[in-house]
């Protein structure tokens, strides 16, 4: 089917035309420049900048895919998890499409798109292991089905891409500070601050970053002033215990669950050059591929990984809303039901 999805649940207003699993146009209006002098989002000023873009960026959208309305199946929109007043906008603006061109709407989890993302222009892959890690999530799943979902590990506090976030406030670095941590953790000495990882000896599966922070905290307090090398080892010291957290927990599921045929990752943190790495040789001592986004802006939220979910669910047997009662679901979880009807 062809999709014009719309994803609006927190900095980037994206629209998208999709057709099966393949990307048609792809347009992702960034608000990070607004945000940034607050050092983080601001639920508010989100949604007003959404309400000021949205048709803009459809219609971006629309010339960019060379198609024309008449040719759009349906529309694909996210109603959660993600910022209430976010999501608000473009599900009002998805609804009044579906009714203005008399098309069905389907509803989409934000997280079944970051799963979906990996499939952009093939085939998907079940049963299923999942990595997803963003600023808002860090879980591991195992899925049979895009509808058939089993969390096996979460984290009990902050998400990986938030941990990247907030020691990057520490230092100084901006907002939001995945990818410069990453870019300075490159060029650091990881062994000569040590930083415990998280979990690491405890007996479960799932995740935890604050601790590690209060870590990181303490460790520039200690090291005050911080000259240049210091603050490159100590983003390399981070991103060593951070990411072996992680790994140990994925292994810990993979040698629970031999029958996944493939381990995905997705997400923003799944841009992050060193854990692609390591969890492509963790995968392969299972002899399982490592399925990404094939392309960078499908890493980062996008309205193109929501049409390609909405198309996977559709084969699925997922029905279309009944307009009155699609709201928003701030909190929707990627294990919670999907509504058959
Ligand atoms: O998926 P995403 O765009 O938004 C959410 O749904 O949260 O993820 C954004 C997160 C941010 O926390 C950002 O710092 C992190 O992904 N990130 C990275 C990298 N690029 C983005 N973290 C580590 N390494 C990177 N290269
Ligand atoms: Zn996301």
């Amino acid at each position: 089917m062809r999709f014009l999805a719309i994803d609006t649940s927190c900095d980037e207003t994206s629209v998208a035309v999709t057709d099966g699993t393949s990307v048609v146009s792809n347009v992702i209006s960034s608000q990070i420049r607004y945000h940034k002098a607050y050092g983080g989002v601001v639920p508010m000023l989100a949604a007003r900048l959404h309400t000021e873009r949205i048709d803009a960026v459809v219609q971006l959208a629309l010339n960019r895919s060379k198609l024309s309305p008449d040719d759009i199946d349906a529309i694909a929109v996210t109603y959660g998890p993600g910022l209430a007043p976010a999501l608000q906008t473009g599900i009002a603006k998805a609804k009044e499409l579906a009714e203005g061109m008399d098309i069905p709407l389907y509803a989409i989890n934000h997280m079944h798109g970051h799963v979906a993302s990996v499939f952009a222009g093939g085939e998907p892959v079940f049963p299923l292991m999942a990595v997803l890690v963003s600023g808002g999530h860090s879980e591991i799943a195992v899925m049979q089905s895009m509808s058939d979902v089993e969390i096996v590990s979460e984290t009990l506090d902050d998400a990986l891409g938030e941990a990247y976030d907030k020691v990057a406030k520490m230092l100084g670095l901006g907002y939001p500070g995945g990818k410069v941590v990453a870019k300075l953790a490159s060029q650091g000495d990881p062994t000569r601050f040590h930083l415990p990882i998280p979990m690491h000896r405890r007996d479960t599966p799932n995740l935890s970053y604050s601790g590690l922070k209060n870590a990181v905290r303490l460790l520039i307090k200690e090291n005050e002033p911080l000259s240049g090398i210091d603050v490159t080892d100590i983003c390399a010291a981070f991103e060593q215990a951070a990411q072996a957290s992680l790994l140990k927990k994925v292994k810990m599921a993979l040698d629970n669950h031999p029958e996944v045929k493939a381990v995905a990752m997705a997400g923003g943190v799944a841009a992050n050059t060193r854990l692609r790495r390591l969890l492509r040789h963790l995968a392969a001592e299972y002899g399982l591929p490592l399925m990404l986004p094939p392309k960078a802006n499908l890493c980062t939220d996008n309205a193109a990984m929501i049409g390609i979910a909405a198309e996977l669910l559709v084969r699925e047997g997922l029905e279309p809303a009944v307009l009155p009662e699609v709201d928003r679901v701030p909190g929707l979880r990627l294990d919670d039901p999907v509504d058959f009807r």
